[in-house]
Parts: C-alpha cells; structure tokens; sequence
C-alpha cells in the first residue's frame, strides 16, 4: 500500500516508516519539522535503502494537501503530526486545538475529496485520565485532565461522527501508552527539544551525563515501591502495531479503538534500576515532590489488539533500556551534529 506519514520525520513516526517499508509498503511524509530533523529521515533510508518523497509543512495546509493527494495515489494515510507535551497544553491550549484538532479535520477534509478511505490516528491513554481501574480497556470511561489529552479525545470523537456520516470512512484509532526504545540499529530514536519532559530520555540523558541526576516524581504513590507505574512499550513493537492495524483494517468502514500496550506495568525505580544495568553507567536520583496531573498507576489491558489485529508486543524492558542506550549513547546531541548544534 501506498501510505501519506503525518509527522513522519517524528519519533515514532519514523520507526513506523521503517516498518512500513520493511513490509514491502511505500511511505510519503508530511512534516513540518517543528519537533523533529530531515536528519531522522535520512537515517530512514539509510537502513530501508529507499528514498522517502518528503514534503515540509502543515497538515492544516488545505493547499498543500491538494497538491500531494493530487500527486500521489494514497491507499490510506497514518496521521502522527501533532503536538505532544502535557504541560506545554496547559500553557498554550489553543496552539494545541488548533494544531491537533482542526489540522486533522482539514487532513480528514482532503482524504474525502481524494476518495482515501483509510487513516491510522495516533491517540494516547491519556485520554482515559485517572483510569478507575487498572489493566485499562478500550471501554473504559474516558476523562482527560489536560488541553493535549483533550485534544486526542476530540479527534477521536470527530472521527466517530465522521465515520457514523459516511459509510465508506474507516477510521483506526491507536491509544498508546508510553512509548520507549529506539530501533536496533541504533541510527534513529527519540531525540526530545530541550529537557526532556519523559521518564525514559531523561534518564538517558542522565546516564550518558548531560544532565546530573534524575527527580523521581514522588515515592508515596499506593504502588509497588511508592513510584509511578506505567505501561512502557517499545517504539518499534508500536510500529508494527500500526502495519498491523493498516493491514488488517484497510478498507473496513467504520471507527475501531485499540490500546497499544504490554500490559504490565513497569515503576519509576524499576525503569532507573534497569536502565543503569543496560547502561553500565550511574543513574542518580532524588526523590521530589509529586508532579501535578500525574497519576499512580497507568498500563493497558491489549488483548482487543492481539486479537481483532493479531499484534502483541514482543520486546521486553531489557530491550527497550537496551535500545534506548544503543541510541543515546552512540547520538548524545540527537540528530543535531555538533555543528549544528553551535
Ligand atoms: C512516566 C513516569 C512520572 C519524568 C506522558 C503523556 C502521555 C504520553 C507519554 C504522549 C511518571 C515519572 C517522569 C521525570 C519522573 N505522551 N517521571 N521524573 O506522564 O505517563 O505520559 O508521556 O502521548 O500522553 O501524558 O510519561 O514519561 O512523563 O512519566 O519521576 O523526570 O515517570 O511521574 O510516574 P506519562 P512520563
């Protein structure tokens, strides 16, 4: 299939693109660049060996979309183009409206005009908020806290109504819990602007000694060991979920809703522990007060995914810490060489 990658050149947009093309599938990307490098993509085709038509700009580009859906044939599109950080939502709700909200409805505009049936959004769990119970299922009430979350959920409920309006639309819709890991190669991986607002790349970051130590978000959470507990999921097991989700849904009309998850749940103690055995190197840590909007415990019941798309996540924590150091400790400025980084 011939797929359009909204925010292709992203983190997880990219490990996506390789997946795509290493399942014999051809990728288009769209990207504005504003979170991510055309270094990520090159690094695409240096371990696909195919080049990637690349176009740079906005998906709330009406003119821009007529002019790649009129120069390319889409079997279906992958939309990961959006803005991504909680607490800069909370700052800036309405760069995130419209940049998540209507930009998806102008990309969903164009997919009708072209007769592309077919889309893969990329949501998030934050949209379940503080889940009432753990594992979370796709049922589950929803209840976002913040502008980004809120944001997701929106998208979500427009494609529920678009799809309940037009019988030929067929709208995937991917809640990732929390994305981690790098690709085997080590020549992609999350590359974060500025101080890293994740667990995972900061304590990266920590361990190949751009930043001191790690503040632990609170000890005196009702978990295992006091820490924060999420469903970590490796980026290149999302990546396959999303060639699953595409292959085995393309064409079906209607709205599907999946998490893509472990379902186990990993601590904040844990994740520094394994990460220091992977890394060889010191991981120091002190414990701080809780951070506002967080919630104790978060992972995934992903038993739909495993049965309706035959996906389940393979790599374990050992590979997603593994990985992850692969990545940082072989790219410790990210794509930025030190020249550009001047
Ligand atoms: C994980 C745990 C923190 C940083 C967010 C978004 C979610 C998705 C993934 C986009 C928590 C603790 C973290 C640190 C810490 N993003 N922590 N020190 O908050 O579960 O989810 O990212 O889709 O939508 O909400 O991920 O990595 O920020 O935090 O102690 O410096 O690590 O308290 O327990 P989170 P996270």
């Amino acid at each position: 299939m011939n797929i359009l990658v909204t925010g292709g050149a992203g983190y997880i947009g990219t490990h996506t693109c390789v997946a795509l093309l290493q399942a014999g599938h051809q990728v288009v990307v769209l990207d504005n660049f504003s979170n991510s490098h055309p270094e990520a993509l090159a690094r695409v085709e240096q371990i696909c060996q195919q080049r990637i038509p690349v176009y740079q700009g906005d998906v709330g580009d009406a003119d821009l979309l007529e002019q790649i859906f009129t120069a390319h044939a889409f079997d279906g599109v992958i939309h990961f183009a959006g803005a991504k950080a909680v607490g800069e939502s909370v700052e800036k709700p309405l760069y995130y409206y419209r940049n998540n909200v209507t930009a998806s409805q102008t990309l969903f505009e164009a997919m009708q005009r072209f007769g592309v049936n077919t889309i893969v959004f990329s949501s998030s769990a934050t949209v379940y908020g503080d889940p009432h119970a753990v594992p979370i299922l796709e049922d589950f009430p929803t209840g976002p806290t913040n502008p980004y979350g809120r944001s997701k959920l929106m998208v979500e409920e427009i494609m529920q109504d678009h799809a309940r309006a037009d019988q030929t639309f067929n709208g995937i819709i991917l809640r990732y819990f929390n994305p981690v890991g790098a690709h085997e190669s080590g020549l992609i991986g999350e590359d974060p602007n500025g101080i890293p607002n994740n667990l995972m790349p900061f304590i990266a970051q920590v361990a190949v000694g751009k930043r001191a130590q790690l503040a632990v978000f609170g000890d005196d959470y009702p978990t295992k060991d006091g820490t924060g507990v999420r469903d970590y999921i490796h980026v290149c097991d999302l990546a396959e979920g999303h060639v699953k989700a595409i292959e085995r849904l393309h064409g079906q009309a209607g709205c599907h809703v999946f998490n893509l998850g472990t379902g186990s749940g990993v601590s904040v103690l844990e994740m520094v522990a394994a990460y220091a055995d992977a890394s060889q190197r010191p991981v120091p840590y002190a414990i701080a007060p809780r951070r506002a909007g967080d919630v104790a415990q978060c992972y995934a019941d992903a038993s739909k995914a495993q049965q309706l798309l035959g996906w389940q996540a393979k790599r374990d924590l050992r590979d997603m810490v593994a990985d992850s150091w692969h990545w940082q400790s072989g790219n410790p400025d990210g794509y930025r060489s030190s020249s550009d980084s001047e």
